[in-house]
């Protein structure tokens, strides 16, 4: 029996940056408790998906860059197991921190397991029921071999629990990402995001795309991209392209279709504090993403989802996420509907408060293993 005291967290891609960034903030308070050390596996790496995020939020260097980078499911799979198990056998962690559902969590997760390190999962419990997607299948690996397992939302400790994990490894902490959305929101007042692209406060929509099922299969990506240029004839929309939708749209010969639009404006992925000033004033968000889906209920901005599914379903019962999936009509109504109405109510979710962290740290420092 002990505590948890020597900390490997790590982040791998561009939505884990601001779970990790809240929780190391909040475990550097208390360094005569931890000694934590911060691993990037370098799952995503270019500049603007990777250090843009690091200055941002100011998070610290990692104590080790892992550099797996891209590739197929399994090539990247095993590239970070192989590199994480050198780390975990360096360092002798007594806790794994991961978080989210990318292949790194999960790679992370399987990794200590193995070694006998305990594992603790932040963001554990979502459920999609989506086995097509890559990210399902790292969620419940993930949770079926971690010992720790926080969720965002109460929906997350139902999940688990029917898959028969034990309730006692299972805490309802609220939601780290929206720690970091509240703690970063005071610094976009200066910012002048919108007057660099040329848009004005709710009259403009934010488009992101990167998910296999809406930019890898031409037809679909086709569609989304034609109601794309007539929704953007009635309010201009900005879409920072994320690079596998820019390898699609290149190969696929779209480019040329966008570059005469006026109102389709198309830029490089921009960091965190242009994309939250970006939807703070947007009339809606058009999205595939989870983290999306999240930040839009927090800023009171609709949000059309493009996808049949969620693991995100507190986003709708708190009023403002609709789920429309990809086929044009249903995108165009979703719009149109949105446009013609002004008011939206939407609810804060439970323990979406910035302090989820902490509740962590404070669970962490009383556990005994
Ligand atoms: C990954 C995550 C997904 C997350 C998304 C956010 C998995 C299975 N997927 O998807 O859950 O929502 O990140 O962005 O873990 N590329 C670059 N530069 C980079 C990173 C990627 O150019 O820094 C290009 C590469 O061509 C790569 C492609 O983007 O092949 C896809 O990257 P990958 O990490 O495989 O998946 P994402 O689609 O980014």
């Amino acid at each position: 029996m002990g505590r948890y005291r020597n900390l490997v967290v790590v982040a791998g891609a561009r939505p884990n940056y601001m779970k990790v960034a809240p929780l190391l903030r909040e475990l550097h308070k208390h360094p005569d408790f931890f000694h934590t050390r911060f691993i990037h596996t370098g799952q995503h790496y270019d500049a603007g998906m990777s250090d843009v995020f690091f200055q941002d939020l100011e998070i610290p260097l990692p104590d080790q860059f892992l550099g797996v980078g891209s590739g197929s499911h399994a090539e990247q799979t095993a590239k970070v197991l192989v590199a994480f198990e050198q780390v975990c056998l360096k360092e002798q962690p007594d806790l794994v921190v991961v978080v989210g559902d990318v292949n790194s969590t999960m790679a992370c997760a399987i990794t200590s397991k193995k070694l006998c390190i305990p594992v603790a999962h932040v963001e554990a419990g979502l459920r999609s029921g989506d086995w097509t997607m890559p990210e399902e299948i790292n969620r419940v690996v993930t949770d079926a071999i971690s010992d720790l397992l926080f969720t965002p939302s109460r929906d997350g400790d139902q999940n688990l629990l029917r898959e028969g994990i034990p309730a006692e490894r299972i805490h309802f902490v609220g939601n780290v990402m929206i720690d970091c959305l509240l703690e970063q929101l005071p610094k976009i007042e200066t910012r002048d995001t919108l007057k660099q692209f040329g848009l004005e406060a709710d009259r403009y929509a934010t488009l992101t795309l990167h998910r296999p099922s809406n930019v890898d299969v031409p037809s679909v990506f086709t569609g989304i991209i034609q109601v794309m240029l007539e929704l953007s004839k009635l309010l201009p929309i900005i879409w920072p392209v994320h690079p596998r939708s820019r390898k699609m749209m290149e190969q696929l010969g779209l480019m040329h279709q966008i570059e005469g639009s006026q109102g389709l404006r198309l830029t490089d992925p921009v960091g965190y504090l242009d994309m939250l000033a970006l939807n703070r004033r947007a009339r809606f968000i058009l999205t595939d993403s989870g983290g999306l889906q999240e930040e839009a209920t927090v800023l009171g901005v609709p949000c059309i989802t493009l996808r049949e599914n969620t693991e995100r379903p507190v986003t709708i019962e708190a009023g403002g996420n609709r789920l429309v999936g990809n086929h044009p009509d249903s995108i165009r109504s979703a719009a149109l509907s949105f446009l013609s109405a002004n008011n939206h109510a939407i609810r804060i979710p439970e323990f979406w408060d910035g302090k989820a962290a902490e509740r962590i740290v404070a669970i962490l420092m009383r556990f005994e293993s």
